[in-house]
């Protein structure tokens, strides 16, 4: 389990976790927008840095966008699509997950 359904509020802060890639823990996180879970890789698109400065804080102050601490790119909170800065265009990668029974699940085959 990823984390409860409770501890993710719509346009609030992000619970990280990791995933497993190429043999290792990789950063990732997940978010409620629009009452809906997503998660993505915590690896902006434009460098592969994590996107929260402060842990957790994914949303931009609107809380309309993901941003990117670093250098301000713009994500839609249900694609990962990049919609402004120097990324625009990119994608966040995302990870599948489900939501059950009060938690928050990384769908099968979302690790290696
Ligand atoms: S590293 Fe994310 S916008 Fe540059």
């Amino acid at each position: 389990m990823i984390c409860t359904s409770a501890d993710l509020r719509d346009g609030e802060d992000g619970v990280r976790f990791t995933v497993r890639r190429g043999g290792r823990e990789v950063p990732a996180f997940a978010i409620r927008y629009g009452g809906t879970v997503y998660a993505y890789l915590n690896r902006c698109a434009h460098v592969a840095v994590e996107l929260d400065w402060e842990s957790g804080r994914f949303f931009d102050s609107d809380r309309q966008f993901l941003i990117c601490a670093t250098h301000g790119a713009l994500y839609v909170p249900d694609s990962g699509r990049c919609v402004a800065g120097p990324c625009r265009g990119g994608w966040l990668e995302a990870l599948p997950v489900i939501e059950r029974d009060g938690g928050v699940f990384l769908a099968g085959g979302a690790g290696d």
